[in-house]
């Protein structure tokens, strides 16, 4: 079954037969724009798993200090930022926009629902730019091409990874595909990346779950190998740790406990 129904040129087609993950994560986030299917395996998943609600939340907890930190006190204006999701609140570009209105951000993702829901994203500051691009993470070429017409690759970039390397199996080289988006960026870019660990047993049977029944499969990876990704890039304080434990901001409520997931920023030298 498809929904072409469509806010965009393109006409992209929705299956909504089968879950997706931008779909399901915008169910784990609390989000609006989701299909029965991916509710049914978002519920599975939750049942096996119920601290999948914070992990999803802990990784938007990161992608907001993450950035604030890049605008702030790193000086970034330019964001790339791949594996997108569906707009929710506090996307990237309100975020930098907020702190730097100049900031220009490029946006890309693979899923037509996403495509669809684009417009939500680019809500730029009449200071910055905000596109985004129809593209997979392993194309490379596609994605550096279309973001030069945003962004000034002379000048510091931050690549956004958030939720989007485990996407990928090891044979799609990972490594290379980082290590190939950050070539053209020079020194005093960053990297911003989180993804799911394979160190709890509950987490990783879910995901196996989540995999026989959906339309991409996720692969939580060891903590050391998400470590690895950052190889050549010199670790912005902590390092690379647990996701609610990167920089934590003063909060009212109970301290968030620990979630199966890493991330870390990293500058090119
Ligand atoms: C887990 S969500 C993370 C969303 C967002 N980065 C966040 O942290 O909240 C993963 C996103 O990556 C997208 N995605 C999955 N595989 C992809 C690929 N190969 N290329 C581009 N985007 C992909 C999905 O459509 C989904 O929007």
């Amino acid at each position: 079954m498809t929904d072409s129904s469509s806010s965009s040129s393109h006409k992209p087609s929705i299956d909504t037969s089968v879950p997706h993950s931008a779909r399901v994560w915008n169910y784990w986030l609390g989000g609006k724009d989701h299909y029965p299917v991916d509710r049914t395996v978002g519920d599975q998943v939750m049942a096996m798993f119920p601290d999948i609600t914070r992990l999803a939340r802990a990784d938007r907890a990161f992608l907001g200090r993450a950035v604030r930190y890049l605008a702030s006190e790193a000086g970034i204006r330019q964001f790339l930022d791949i594996g997108t999701g569906l707009p929710t609140a506090n996307n990237t570009h309100e975020v930098a926009q907020a702190i730097a209105p100049q900031s220009r951000i490029v946006y890309v993702d693979n899923d037509p629902l996403v495509l669809v829901h684009a417009r939500a994203l680019l809500t730029s500051t009449p200071e910055g730019a905000c596109d985004y691009i129809d593209a997979d993470l392993r194309d490379v070429e596609k994605i550096l091409a279309a973001a030069a017409k945003t962004l000034d690759f002379t000048q510091p970039v931050a690549l956004m990874l958030l939720g989007i390397v485990g996407q990928i199996p090891d044979s799609d080289h990972p490594q290379s595909v980082i290590k190939r988006l950050m070539a053209p960026m020079p020194s005093g870019s960053y990297l911003a990346l989180s993804d799911g660990i394979n160190t709890s047993a509950t987490f990783t049977e879910a995901v196996r779950h989540y995999n026989e029944n959906s339309a991409n499969t996720y692969h939580p990876r060891s903590p050391e190998q998400i470590a690895g990704f950052f190889e050549g890039l010199e670790l912005v304080e902590p390092g690379v740790v647990g996701l609610t434990r990167w920089r934590p901001e003063p909060t009212p409520f109970a301290e968030p406990g620990e979630v199966p997931g890493m991330c870390g920023v990293g500058r090119k030298p």
